[in-house]
């Protein structure tokens, strides 16, 4: 028996919202965590950061970006339909302190990363802004579930089409100019990631990036998510996600993210062969 999609919504150009009835994943899962799943019995295993949970219904709701053959496949199925494996939760919570302002920031699709941690910051006791950064105003994620959880939100767009023009380290070079920040926590593509670091090491403002390698079993025994931090081998998928953004290694997990790159690219063109065969047309979201 598989988990069930309880509901699926559309949140933008190739980004869905799933809820799927899995009453022990959402019994134990803390802001931070991941589940890995297979669509199906002969399906890659992918992790997906969970967005949330409701203990009571036992529902989790995951949030991803049709981007490879396996988030596109998830993202063809409908209500009612199921999940083969389901596994979670997994990775270390998020580490939650009353910091006293916390910016919070999420890059494109890193945007529905931050979801639980920011839910968790402001129960904390933190005052919390949140920047979100677009390319353009129709890929902004989230505006609205943000604005309802935090104190201010600011958004980014690099073309100007929506908010201020701009990337979000120009979003939080307005902040830092405007108040004191006391930690910074940071989700979205590593160059992003890597650029808020740098901004943030001089004045020493805490920084917590939550991290995207590869992963296959999720459990700290394959080592396919080796990142370093701290001169050191870390798993992210058991030592983190999260990491102290002033020591990760960001240039070596970029060169290890495109490692698969071709592979990646020739499964997607089989597997949307495959689709139109069986009839589907996939129009890219
Ligand atoms: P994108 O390339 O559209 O970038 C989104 C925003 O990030 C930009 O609008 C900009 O404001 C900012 N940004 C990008 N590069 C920057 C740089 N060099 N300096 C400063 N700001 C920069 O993002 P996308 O297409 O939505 O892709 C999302 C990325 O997030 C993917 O690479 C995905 O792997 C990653 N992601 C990471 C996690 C995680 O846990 N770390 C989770 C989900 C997605
Ligand atoms: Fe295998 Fe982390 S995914 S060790």
């Amino acid at each position: 028996m598989g988990y069930k999609i309880l509901r699926k919504e559309i949140l933008g150009p190739g980004s869905k919202l799933m809820e799927i009835y899995a009453p022990f994943v959402a019994k134990a899962a803390k802001p931070g965590q991941f589940i890995v799943l297979r669509v199906h019995e002969k399906g890659e295993r992918i992790p997906l950061t969970i967005a949330r949970t409701d203990r009571e219904k036992g529902v989790v709701t995951i949030i991803f970006q049709e981007v490879g053959k396996t988030t596109i496949h998830l993202g063809l199925l409908k209500k009612g339909d199921e999940i083969a494996d389901f596994v979670g939760p997994l990775g270390k919570p998020t580490e939650i302190e009353n910091f006293g302002t916390v910016v919070a920031i999420g890059g494109g699709f890193g945007t529905a990363v931050l979801l639980p941690m920011v839910t968790a910051l402001k129960k904390a006791g933190n005052r919390v802004i949140t920047i979100i950064g677009a390319r353009t105003k129709e890929l902004v994620l989230l505006e609205q579930e943000m604005k309802a959880l935090v104190d201010e939100v600011l958004i980014t767009t690099d073309d100007g089409s929506y908010g201020m023009k701009g990337l979000v380290t120009d979003g939080l070079k307005f902040i830092m100019g405007k108040e004191k920040v006391d930690a910074v926590y940071a989700v979205g593509p590593v160059p992003m990631m890597k650029a808020v670091a740098d901004m943030t090491r001089e004045p020493r403002i805490k920084t917590i990036v939550s991290l995207n390698p590869i992963m296959v079993d999720g459990t700290g025994m394959c080592g396919a998510c080796r990142v370093e931090v701290g001169g050191k081998t870390k798993f992210a998928c058991v030592d983190g996600p999260e990491f102290d953004a002033h020591e990760v290694n960001f240039d070596l997990l970029m060169k290890r993210l495109k490692m698969y790159r071709e592979e990646e690219k020739r499964s997607l063109e089989l597997f949307k062969k495959q689709l139109e065969t069986e009839g589907y047309i996939w129009h890219g979201g």
